[in-house]
């Protein structure tokens, strides 16, 4: 595989062949957004099925949500986004460009300084566009799109563009436990459109205005539950086989690494190789504050080592935000932990209470709060903790394109060589599964019979007719598209009924019956 492609040469195949296009190109263009062509979307759709499938529909503990956009705007308040979710930017005073702070900064092989939420400009950093060193300081840029809801455009009609799914699930916690049978450990899935006001938009989609998200939110009990239920808790020491079913006695950290695991699996079955898959954890100064652990699986884009998915372990952070802002509960009730807790004796119970106090305020919280948790725990009653696997449809579509481009050279049997420009999808998300082409037009009962395979196989799969051109053609076109298999139906169809198979890597050809090609799909595809 070409790995050292260049993405202009790529993003040229993804609009000449209908992946990718400008947003709004008529008319020069937006900066920061895209469309997804004839053949994009059909890719992007099988990201996001394949995604649903994994995390929703063959687990028993995952339901889905598809909830708005736009939502109160107190949610943005409770979130922390409408005061945190900012990033530093700079403006060049003489050739008025803006730049984001910490990218300019890194760019130049400097870093922002930061005090608190007060960012400075290393000496010496310049502007990328001018050179001038005329810079403003580095001030706060809220990422949030803002609209108005209503006819009127005054403070009390503001609302935001969502700049995560995730606050949603948050949200609806508890009609979706009321609701949906489900108990903790269990977890609420959503795809959909995102929205951040990005200063700098690069890397071809990679950091879009608009995109799309796959978000889990992964309820667990505290540990403290989990303690008081099984006896003790699982850790990572006690190597638990995470590939297995997951257990009652797993910890948070236990929990987080399977999440971690069950997304390396998923990223590796739709075809990223595990040496282009890395993975970051965040260290002490860059998680935020309530979170526990954060890693980032990464992917080798040609452009750099980037981030395709964050798994944070957010505690109980986003709910006990919502239940302080909206005074509604967003407790669950465990009857088997009431009556753990009425199990243990007196002194049980104070050594249980006294090892609680301690490990809270050794994490920074007060004596009180220990004990109005505690309280509530013994009583059964909790505040859910929350793993979120949360990826980025559209940097999984590109690392999916960059990962499958390949350019090949073909030497003919009198020794002339040739290009094959080749996409080397896994057949589950390739847009088109398989291309069908008569072999010639002009012969009628071939002719239907083509018609006739293709109307069959394109009741199952997206597959593509072409009666164009030579069928060496043909095929490349589909070689483009990162079309797995092309049928040719020819004059032994008619005969025997098999058809040839050409396969879109080895470039190999076998006659297949057409029950033995649906069986053979239907496996490779899955
Ligand atoms: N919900 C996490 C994120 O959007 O990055």
């Amino acid at each position: 595989m070409n790995k050292n492609i260049n993405m202009e040469i790529l993003a040229s195949l993804c609009k000449r062949r209908g992946f990718i296009f400008q947003s709004s190109e008529l008319y020069g263009g937006i900066n920061g957004f895209w469309d997804y062509g004839p053949l994009g979307s059909e890719l992007k759709r099988n990201i996001k099925d394949a995604w649903w499938k994994a995390m929703v529909r063959s687990r028993e503990d995952v339901v889905g949500l598809d909830a708005t956009i736009i939502m109160h705007p107190a949610i943005w308040k409770a979130s922390g986004h409408a005061d945190g979710f900012a990033d530093p930017m700079v403006d060049c005073k003489d050739c008025r460009k803006r730049f984001r702070a910490d990218q300019l900064c890194e760019e130049q092989g400097k870093q922002l300084i930061k005090e608190g939420s007060t960012f400075t400009l290393p000496e010496g950093t310049v502007c990328p566009a001018c050179g001038s060193k005329n810079l403003t300081a580095p001030r706060s840029f809220n990422l949030m799109f803002k609209t108005y809801v209503g006819p009127v455009e005054d403070d009390s009609a503001v609302a935001w563009l969502r700049p995560e799914t995730a606050q949603a699930i948050f949200a609806q916690f508890n009609n979706i436990y009321a609701t949906a049978r489900q108990k903790v450990p269990f977890g609420v899935a959503q795809t959909g459109k995102s929205f951040r006001n990005e200063i700098n938009p690069r890397n071809y989609t990679f950091r879009s205005r608009e995109f799309e998200q796959m978000e889990l939110e992964f309820f667990i009990p505290p540990d403290e539950a989990v303690e008081l239920l099984c006896g003790h808790v699982a850790t990572l020491a006690d190597n638990p086989d995470l590939a297995g079913a997951p257990q009652p006695d797993w910890g948070w950290e236990v929990w987080h690494r399977y999440w971690v695991e069950q997304r390396l699996a998923f990223y590796r079955a739709i075809g990223l190789p595990e040496a282009d898959l890395h993975l970051y954890w965040q260290t002490g100064d860059e998680l935020a504050h309530y979170a526990r652990a954060c890693v980032d699986i990464e992917y080798a884009f040609p452009f750099g080592i980037q981030e395709l998915e964050g798994i944070a372990a957010r505690s109980d952070f986003d709910l006990t935000q919502h239940q302080k802002h909206s005074g509604k509960s967003m407790e669950v009730f465990d009857e088997a932990l009431k009556n753990a807790a009425k199990a243990k004796t007196p002194d049980e119970l104070a050594a249980f209470r006294a090892k609680t106090v301690a490990a809270w305020t050794a994490r920074g919280k007060t004596a009180e709060d220990a004990d109005a948790f505690l309280d509530k725990l013994l009583e059964g009653k909790y505040v859910p903790h929350v793993i979120e696997p949360s990826a980025g449809t559209d940097r999984l579509a590109l690392a999916l394109l960059c990962n499958a481009y390949d350019e090949e050279t073909l030497t003919d049997a009198k020794g002339k060589t040739d290009t094959r420009t080749v996409l080397r999808f896994s057949p589950a998300i390739a847009p088109i599964k398989a291309g069908v082409f008569p072999l010639v037009k002009n012969k009628p009962e071939l002719y239907a019979k083509a018609r006739e395979i293709f109307a069959r196989l394109q009741r199952r799969w997206n597959c593509f007719w072409d009666e164009a051109g030579a069928i060496g053609r043909r095929y490349r076109r589909m070689d483009e598209a990162g079309t797995p298999w092309c049928v040719t139906v020819d004059f032994q169809t008619l005969e025997d009924g098999t058809v040839t198979l050409r396969e879109r890597d080895s470039m190999t050809q076998e006659r297949i019956t057409l029950d033995a090609l649906v069986a053979k799909l239907d496996e490779a595809i899955g």
